[in-house]
């Protein structure tokens, strides 16, 4: 053999295992390998992309009626069903994603993905294939905004693309006597948005999942720890980028059918039922107030600084809200 033959066998072999390389990169599916990033000019402005995070078995026809909802608005890109629970059966899941396909005939493309992870963390990976718009909405399968609010929602989000918008908020605070941070309710302030609905840049999620070294890697690991405030982190890292807290956006109907796992429901910022709830706290929600509260400490510990910030009042576009309260065995009004 010539030289020159020996040379392009050699070039073409080098080729071949570059390309190999590059394909395991991407098929081994790194979330935040900086190739496989939208750039930002491919992202849309004008509509949104729905990240809901499904997991009780039982809670399927609601998680399928807001789905549908949130497929038939004009303002939603696609919906991403995030399944968190690895005890649901695969055919289970098949159902519902073809469920979901039937029902999405028309309207904006459903898909359902089950988390490859147990980490509540993976509910903020960023997902390039599938996200194709500047805004995110994070929500939960429990509950249920009326249409004409999530566009007021995403208005609000569009002149304010760096902040956290949403609908339920909660506080930190520092406890003066044990002086400790404490996760708490403030009838006038707010610092902390809930992922019940959150709408936020997609870039956030890059920077949540992919950024911020080994401070951030410790952050996650609490998450991971405490099972719990991965939407506590965000906040953090998004007043951390922004020195602002979220806007807190008042929704006319925002029903909310409570989250079985943590216990967190039916408080709704500025309700009068507030006050009723508070004297009544139940032990269990008592605990839970705690655990986020030692997230708070461990995040401020890590990061040595407490980057959260107070927001105030609330974006109406027209008053009223209302969250579901049990009495007597039925979930009515609280208002009634
Ligand atoms: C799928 O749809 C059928 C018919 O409406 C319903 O009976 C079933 O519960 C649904 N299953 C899932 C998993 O979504």
């Amino acid at each position: 053999m010539e030289m020159n033959q020996v040379l392009t066998i050699f070039l073409f072999l080098f080729f071949v295992l570059f390309l190999a390389v590059n394909a395991l990169r991407t098929l081994s599916g790194d979330p935040c390998d900086p190739t496989t990033q939208r750039h930002s000019r491919t992202l849309r402005y004008d509509q949104l992309t729905v990240l809901i995070n499904g997991y009780s078995e039982s809670r399927i026809p609601l998680l399928q009626s807001l789905v549908a909802a949130y497929a038939a608005s004009p303002l939603v890109s696609s919906v991403l069903v995030l399944w968190g629970n690895p005890t649901t059966p695969v055919q289970t899941l098949s159902v519902l994603a073809q469920n979901l396909s039937v029902a999405s005939f028309g309207t904006a493309p459903i898909s359902v993905v089950r988390q490859s992870s147990s980490s509540l963390n993976a509910r903020f990976l960023p997902r390039p294939s599938s996200v194709g718009t500047h805004a995110v909405l994070i929500c939960d399968d429990d509950v249920e905004v009326d249409h004409r609010s999530i566009e007021f929602a995403f208005r609000i989000w569009g002149s304010n693309r760096d902040r956290l918008i949403g609908f339920f908020v909660r506080s930190h605070d520092l406890d003066l006597k044990s002086k400790e941070w404490i996760y708490t309710v403030h009838p006038d302030k707010y610092s902390i948005m809930l992922t019940k609905f959150m709408i936020l840049k997609s870039d956030y999620l890059f920077k949540y999942s992919c950024e911020g070294g080994s401070t951030m890697v410790e952050m996650r690991r609490i998450v991971d720890r405490m099972r719990n405030c991965e939407d506590i982190l965000m906040n953090f890292v998004v007043a951390d980028e922004t020195n602002a807290g979220p806007i807190l956006v008042g929704a006319q109907r925002a029903r909310d059918y409570g989250d079985a796992r943590n216990d967190d429901s039916g408080e709704l910022w500025g309700s009068e039922e507030e006050g009723v709830k508070k004297v009544g706290l139940s032990s269990r929600r008592g605990e839970h107030r705690k655990r986020r509260g030692e997230c708070i400490m461990e995040f401020h510990r890590v990061m040595g600084k407490m980057p959260l910030r107070y927001g105030y009042g609330k974006v109406v576009n027209s008053v009223g809200e209302q969250g579901l309260c049990e009495r007597g065995g039925h979930l009515v009004f609280c208002d009634q």
